[in-house]
């Protein structure tokens, strides 16, 4: 078991379902607000962290909407994004795909160009100094209208060169992928990939409408596509991600325990999952430790954790070539680990 653990947690991997202000660590928090002269309603990190206990997702989206709301200025932006490319270099990370949330930030009077800036800065040094490669890609809160995303789109365009997709996130239950048929539409027309969250709270209905509706490349969690076996034959068969987020499963109780987890039986079933932290802050690791809590609780075997750490770079927005590149590198490092 520690082999394994050791195994993945040394090996070049990506990292494809990770959203940027979910990776806000306490004590950034306080140095940013701070600064910024904004009173968080927490005395101290420890006060930030015992209210990291969620019994669902919307539990959890109220504090992390209020955590993001120390971010103003650029800078802001810029280390919150350096702070998790050093870390997840930390955990082997060669590739990694960031979510943002402009809707988080416009809603709040900040600039999209300010969010943007600081995040793709931080982009650009992690390629010049840590070789990191990266995708960007901006997520519509769902629990808001389809105009809204409309306008989100608008505000875009002029960074059309740095943003490469869109997604969806928030609030599940209520909002399903159709709200956003003609956005999604838009924005493929657009040239972005399209991804979306669905089938982590919300039912087996939303992941076929993020598959035929928004036509998505990836779905991100899909855990409740187990539900349906029509559903798993036909993500088997186009060999769709699915990024899964363990340690985010466990502390949003989308899984009651990690012996729970479902990512033995979405391998068995040919699925094609990665492994990926969500929002490494506040569920209580990085990549790294998702897979040990995996490895620790599930009768993983090697080929599987081979499997998952593929289909991290298989399921990525990288070109062809690059993505060669990259499963060479993990094909020689499995060679000789
Ligand atoms: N689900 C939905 N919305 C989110 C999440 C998530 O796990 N993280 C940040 N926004
Ligand atoms: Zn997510």
């Amino acid at each position: 078991m520690t082999d394994l653990i050791s195994l993945a947690a040394n090996a070049p991997k990506a990292e494809l379902h990770l959203h940027i202000e979910g990776s806000f660590e306490p004590a950034l928090m306080f140095e940013i607000a701070r600064r910024n002269g904004v009173k968080l309603p927490f005395a101290s990190v420890e006060g930030i962290r015992a209210a990291y206990d969620f019994s669902n997702l919307q539990e959890f989206l109220d504090i992390y909407y209020q955590g993001m709301s120390v971010l103003l200025k650029r800078q802001d932006f810029y280390d919150l994004t350096w702070a998790y490319l050093t870390r997840a270099a930390a955990d082997n990370v060669i590739h990694t795909e960031i979510f943002f949330d402009p809707q988080g930030h416009t809603e709040r009077g900040v600039a999209f160009a300010d969010a943007v800036d600081g995040i793709t800065r931080a982009l650009a040094d992690a390629r010049a100094k840590l070789g990191m490669s990266s995708k960007l890609i901006m997520c519509f809160l769902r629990h808001l209208s389809e105009e809204d995303a409309f306008a989100t789109l608008e505000d875009a365009v002029p960074f059309l060169s740095v943003i490469d997709g869109v997604g969806l996130d928030s609030s599940e239950v209520g909002h399903p992928p159709s709200k956003f048929a003609r956005v999604f539409a838009k924005a493929r027309e657009m040239g972005l990939r399209v991804v979306a969250h669905a089938g982590e709270e919300g039912p087996p209905d939303y992941v076929w409408e993020a598959l035929d509706i928004l036509k998505v490349a990836r779905v991100d969690h899909g855990n409740r596509a187990l539900e349906d076996k029509k559903l798993v034959a036909r993500l088997a068969g186009e060999g769709m991600c699915l990024t899964v987020c363990p340690l985010s499963n466990l502390k949003l109780c989308v899984v009651d325990d990690m012996k729970d987890h479902p990512i033995k039986a979405m391998l068995d079933a040919g699925l094609k999952p990665c492994i990926n932290s969500d929002d490494p802050s506040y569920f209580g690791g990085y990549v790294n430790d998702n897979f040990a809590a995996l490895i620790k609780a599930l009768p993983l075997n090697r080929k599987d954790v081979e499997q998952l750490l593929r289909n991290s770079f298989e399921g990525s927005f990288l070109d062809a070539p690059d993505k060669q590149a990259v499963l060479a590198k993990l094909d020689d490092y499995l060679a000789s680990a």
